[in-house]
């Protein structure tokens, strides 16, 4: 089967949280300049693209993913002059900026919504999806929002009615049944690329799409039900991304990527097939649950590596020319994952760090890089009154404040798995704060940064960075890392995940190890004197005895 060329496919894109990212101005907030000053780092690396997550006026409720104004940046990250000042920088080194679009819900600040509350008459009321009380019933439905928020319904005392959250009380759900939404959002959109934007990352854009009906989803465990299941992926969905597309996204060359949590393969072909003119990606995260336990991502499990190989393999074979992956670990919402699936003591965190890298480079897709992945860098613990996050906090409260989880328990979770794993700011240098501000940074630093920092490992040869470096420059080298089939094999190993990437003229063998021990391994014949691609060992094992966390690529030609 032939796959069809695009630059997208052929990219590596960089995620930055600009929040803690780089502080250029002492306030302890990482900001537009901040960002500015390290793109000459970003092109050493080799990415081709940043996702900025928002940048957008915001009251911070969620970090920037509740937004006051889509077309003003937020006061702590500076202007909007230092935004085109890090625009044009990045394109004059040959890297595009991908601007993250959260259109399902606004900031109860904006001003749309600031109007809406002013009641049932007003121009915007239809905005956002209000309801009025069902009689018998305490809300309009049973969902419970994100963060262990309790309901999604806030009561608006003023008019009577309900209004729509998936997530916090503080984020409104937009109406995208209103056509005047679309042409609000589709005129925003426009007004970005014009400036020269490059693309967009649509946060949780499957869930715009809401059934008329509100139907209750399935009770669970606790009061209220998870809305995922009946949320996502409603057919209107589609309906809306294609007249976005039509309307906007046709007219420019861009790069899109939708996040779209609890989505088969079947319905992510529809997102990304060339021909229905939707996306290019999508994140799916059946992955990102392979270590969840009973209370779902809130789990200390550690993950059977059959299960992860299992989905990477189903999204490499699905997809295979019928539409197109993103590959990724880690995010500003997932915690880090060479503490996850890795090891990260002082003896395997390198060595672990460059196998997952190797692992997910070589699948089929566009590469994403969270930062300071490329450094290794690890969770956290700390205890419960020092998280910022909005999600650990609340859900914290829910569990043990109201629903009585012991406390040690709980910590155990979030030590795991809380989104601000990820958000500790970026270690620069073994110096003050890490290098990251001379002031006071708005979220402590992981106290490791004295030994992991980006200082120490740019100029070093064998650092987790220059694996990185090295991995993207392959990847421009050897088409076959972009287009090549994928097949997987030894499913049934616990220890390695070994696959090989085929295209007419070459083929790849790739071996990750995701075991502390020694592992034994019968190398194909057809590799035997193969050219070595990369290894993460000085001496790659081609005898078979696969070592720690060991990865190596075999490449033969055909
Ligand atoms: C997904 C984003 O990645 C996450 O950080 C945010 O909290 C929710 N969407 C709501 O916007």
């Amino acid at each position: 089967m032939e796959v069809k060329k695009a630059w997208w496919k052929e990219a590596v894109v960089y995620q930055i949280y600009p929040r803690s990212f780089c502080d250029s101005n002492g306030d302890g907030i990482g900001d537009l300049n901040g960002i500015t000053g390290k793109l000459e780092y970003l092109a050493d690396l080799g990415i081709d693209v940043i996702w900025l997550s928002p940048v957008y006026k915001s009251p911070n409720v969620d970090n920037g993913y509740d937004i006051a104004d889509y077309e003003a940046i937020m006061d702590e990250f500076g202007t909007m002059e230092d935004f085109d000042r890090m625009l044009e920088k990045a394109h004059s080194l040959g890297i595009k900026i991908m601007m993250d679009l959260v259109v399902n819900h606004t900031s109860d600040q904006h001003r749309w919504f600031l109007e809406a509350k002013k009641g049932p008459d007003n121009p915007y009321r239809d905005y956002y999806i209000w309801k009025k009380p069902v009689e018998g019933k305490k809300y309009p439905n049973n969902w419970g929002a994100s963060f262990g928020a309790g309901s999604v319904w806030e009561w608006d005392e003023a008019s009577g009615m309900f209004y729509l959250h998936l997530f916090a009380k503080q984020m409104p759900d937009l109406n995208w049944a209103n056509p005047k939404v679309h042409d609000e959002v589709f005129g925003m959109m426009t007004r970005w690329l014009e400036k020269g934007v490059d693309g967009f990352r649509m946060d949780v854009i499957n869930l715009i799409a809401k059934d008329p009906a509100f139907p209750d989803g399935a009770a669970g465990s606790h009061e209220f039900s998870d809305f995922y299941p009946v949320v996502t992926n409603h057919p209107n969905v589609h309906v809306y991304l294609q007249e976005m597309y039509d309307r906007v996204l046709s007219h420019y060359d861009t790069i899109t990527v939708g996040e779209t949590s609890n989505t088969s393969t079947e319905v992510a072909k529809i997102y990304t097939s060339e021909t229905e003119r939707e996306l290019n990606m999508v994140f799916q995260f059946d992955h990102m649950g392979v270590d969840n336990g009973p209370h779902g991502r809130w789990s200390d499990r550690r993950m059977d590596l059959r299960d992860l190989k299992k989905v990477m393999s189903r999204w490499q074979d699905d997809l295979y020319g019928q539409g197109w992956n993103s590959l990724y670990w880690n995010n500003h919402d997932q915690p880090r994952v060479v503490s996850r699936f890795g090891n990260d003591s002082d003896e395997f965190r390198e060595v672990s760090a460059k196998m997952l890298a190797t692992c997910l480079h070589f699948m089929q897709g566009t590469p994403y890089i969270y930062q300071g992945e490329e450094l290794g860098m690890t969770n956290v613990a700390f205890s419960i009154d020092q998280y910022e996050d909005i999600d650990t906090r609340d859900t914290y409260y829910q569990y043990v404040t109201v629903e009585g989880m012991p406390h040690e328990e709980m910590m155990r979770y979030i030590h795991r798995r809380s989104r601000d794993n990820a958000r500790t700011p970026m270690q620069w240098t073994a110096g003050e704060n890490a290098g990251f501000t001379t002031g006071t940074p708005w979220f402590l630093l992981n106290p490791n940064y004295t030994k992991i920092n980006a200082a120490a490992q740019v100029d070093d040869p064998d650092s987790v960075f220059a694996y990185y470096k090295r991995l993207i420059r392959l990847r421009k080298e050897n088409p076959v890392m972009v287009y090549g089939k994928y097949e997987l094999l030894l499913p049934e190993d616990k220890d390695l995940y070994v696959y090989t990437r085929t295209d007419e003229e070459t083929q790849l063998y790739v071996v990750c190890s995701f075991a502390e021990k020694d592992v034994q391994l019968e190398i194909p014949e057809e590799f035997a004197g193969a050219e070595v691609l990369i290894a993460n060992y000085p001496e790659p094992a081609l005898d078979g005895c696969v070592r720690p966390y060991e990865a190596f690529v075999l490449k033969r030609k055909l």
